[in-house]
């Protein structure tokens, strides 16, 4: 294959840095890192590869027009991955105006400026071009709990033609987002399609999140707050084995369709924090066992019950299945965190300390 000049929004990100990594390491395309570096964005996550000469960064917020036709010109990709998004459901209840802005005026931004540069084009490049939106599976709402089903039922899980019924002003402005995607394609025939993925696990990831947050308070003999029961389901993914499947869908995927991608790995909350303690009990053991470090604290308002993802679409027409098993994963990731103290010590020393967020209080 040709190398291609790919554009990555929110490159710095969790899993922007994870699809830069894999780019820049597993091929011969260049990169172009457009992030506006909000306390969720880290260069650090991208020391790996950054020296690289095919990677380039430009600090830009996707909601600048002016900027993004800039770099749009400047650098003619050939493909535009957007995953610049604020992303966390419990910021989103304290202040949901700056998803608004980001995920929804920012997609609406990215999405125009787009349209023109690839008006502008012809030929191969015009008719290669392509934007690959980012999204989830949270956009679906939640699906049936186990907890609350007859013994034996048959649970749903989530499709690419399940209808939308987002709970949270995340999902919400994701599924905005999902929908102006799709809009621009059938308007403008912008060549664009859309990946919604479950919920993603494993190496740089902001401490805000169940995972990490958890790893570092179980280190730092800190409690480990579990909402509610701790009985919500998620399905999880290994972020690498999510940055591949972006990747393949970017070059590989049909125009105009969605893919659902998931782990196959649904546990509950609480099997999760119980899972890193044990993992923690034998790699960094110490006097007592990490579990009596567990509190159950008030639950997130509106918390979905259960995400599942069925991801056979993009296994039967991609041939994409997920490398990790969720042991091998969560394994990988916790060893990550003893590892790369560095990483983590410096985030943990900026604005976010590990406080509970998004009570809606
Ligand atoms: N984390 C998950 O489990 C998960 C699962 C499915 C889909 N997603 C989606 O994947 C994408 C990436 O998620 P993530 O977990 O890596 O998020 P993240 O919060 O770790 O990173 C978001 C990145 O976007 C950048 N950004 C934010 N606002 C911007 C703006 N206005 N202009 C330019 N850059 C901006 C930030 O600086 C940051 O680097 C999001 O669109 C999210 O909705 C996430």
């Amino acid at each position: 294959m040709m190398s291609k000049t790919i554009l990555v929004t929110g490159g710095a990100g969790f899993i922007g840095s994870a699809v830069v990594r894999h780019l820049i390491n597993d091929t011969d395309h260049a990169v172009i890192n457009v992030d506006k570096l909000t306390y969720a964005g880290n260069l650090e996550s991208l020391a790996p590869v950054s020296n690289s000469e095919r990677y380039h960064f430009e600090k830009v917020d996707i909601c600048d027009a002016d900027e993004i036709k800039r770099v749009l010109t400047t650098w003619q990709p050939d493909i535009i991955m957007h995953l610049a998004a604020e992303s966390h459901v419990d910021r989103s209840i304290d202040g949901p105006g700056e998803f608004i802005q980001t995920n929804v005026v920012g997609t609406y931004t990215l999405l125009e400026q787009a349209r023109a540069y690839w008006s502008s084009l012809d030929g191969d490049k015009k008719a290669g071009f392509k934007f690959h939106h980012i999204s989830t599976d949270e956009v679906y709402g939640d699906l049936p709990h186990p907890d609350d089903v007859a013994p034996g039922t048959e649970l749903p899980l989530f499709t690419e033609t399940t209808p939308y019924a987002p709970s949270s002003p995340y999902s919400a402005s994701k599924a905005s987002s999902d929908q102006l995607v799709r809009s621009w394609l059938r308007t403008y025939k912008l060549p664009t399609l859309v990946t919604n993925c479950s919920n993603n696990y494993g190496p740089y990831h902001f401490p805000e999140k169940l995972i990490p947050l958890v790893i570092l308070n179980a280190l730092a003999g800190k409690p480990l707050p579990v909402y509610g029961k701790g009985n919500q389901i998620r399905d999880w993914l290994y972020v690498e084995d999510h940055a591949r499947a972006l990747v393949l869908v970017a070059l590989q995927g049909e125009i105009g369709e969605t893919y659902n991608i998931g782990g196959h790995n649904e546990k509950q909350n609480i099997d999760v924090v119980k899972t890193i303690c044990t993992i923690l009990d034998d790699v960094k053991p110490k006097d007592a066992p990490y579990e009596e470090q567990i509190t159950y604290v008030q639950d997130r308002p509106g918390h979905d019950m259960r995400y599942a993802i069925d991801a056979s679409k993009i296994q039967r027409e991609l041939g994409w299945a997920p490398q990790e098993t969720f042991e091998s994963g969560i394994r990988k990731t916790v060893e990550w965190y003893l590892n790369n103290e560095t990483w983590w010590k410096a985030v943990l020393d900026g604005s976010y300390q590990g406080e509970r967020l998004g009570t809606g209080s």
